[in-house]
């Protein structure tokens, strides 16, 4: 699975959860974080190059963790390795829906998710009756990738963000980017009780456990798990951030870019 950085490991925890004898190999491309303002020519260019590195080294399914990505790429990316099961974040609009009775929903993105077709799609699909109040979240995905979950920075741009929101009468709100998952107790808080806040990552791993199952990929049950990390930024800096958000130990390893292609380096130190 891969994320432009930290962001998708809450949508790697939930999958280890359920998938415990499943091996995982997580790719955190840090050398182009954010993608949340990036092209989509150049957000399918990246994801391609990252699917590739998986299909080397025998990925038998691929997750985007990460809505900008999957907003930008993930039609493109089953067109282009038409055989590999590749899954997406989509925006959790539809259980949103399903559970306002305000009839009025906010959605928290990048504003390359909200530019995306799939989310056009999704909207128009389950959304018909009810508003969604889109918040382009500028800056807080980095708070996540700098390490900050909480204090001044992060409250002031979680008011400036939800505010809007509650005042338009929301009664849920969808965490419509990864790393916002791991602001969900902050999030909650400045909400207030009266709002349920949708994280999709749960709902990704079951569907990838049952697409498994249904393609009889499922590994053996007596296999022991490993999981490898994979950065494009400093393996360190990943590795102490990755351990609190998960609360395990996280060793990865150093890779480059080399045009479109993703070489291993030997890890620094
Ligand atoms: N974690 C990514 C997402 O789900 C985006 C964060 C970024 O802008 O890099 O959208």
């Amino acid at each position: 699975m891969f994320d432009s950085g930290v962001g998708g490991l809450s949508v790697w925890r939930e999958i280890v959860r359920r998938l415990p004898t499943e091996s995982t190999l997580y790719f955190a491309d840090q050398a182009h974080v954010p993608y949340g303002p990036r092209p989509v020519d150049e957000l399918r260019r990246l994801s391609e190059g990252i699917t590739r590195f998986f299909v080397e080294h025998d990925c038998k399914a691929v997750v985007v963790a990460c809505n900008t990505a999957s907003a930008a790429a993930l039609k493109y990316l089953r067109e282009t390795f038409p055989t590999l099961v590749v899954i997406g974040m989509e925006p959790a609009v539809k259980p949103a829906t399903a559970r306002t009775r305000s009839r009025v929903v906010g959605v928290m993105a990048t504003p390359a998710t909200f530019q995306g077709r799939l989310f056009q799609a999704t909207a128009g699909r389950f959304a018909a009756h009810v508003r969604l109040v889109n918040q382009v979240c500028d800056g807080l995905a980095e708070q996540v990738e700098s390490g900050v979950l909480e204090g001044p920075e992060v409250d002031a741009l979680l008011a400036r963000f939800l505010d809007p929101m509650l005042a338009a009468g929301a009664d849920t709100v969808v965490l419509a980017c990864t790393h916002y998952a791991f602001l969900i107790d902050a999030i909650a808080r400045r909400a207030g009780p009266g709002v349920e806040v949708i994280d999709p990552a749960p709902a990704i791993a079951r569907h990838l456990a049952n697409l498994l199952a249904a393609k009889n990929l499922l590994a053996a049950s007596a296999q022991p798990a490993s999981h490898a990390f994979v950065t494009t930024g400093a393996p360190p800096t990943f590795d102490a951030l990755a351990a609190r958000l998960v609360g395990a130990p996280v060793r990865s390893s150093a890779a480059q870019w080399h045009d479109d292609r993703i070489e291993m380096v030997s890890r620094p130190g």
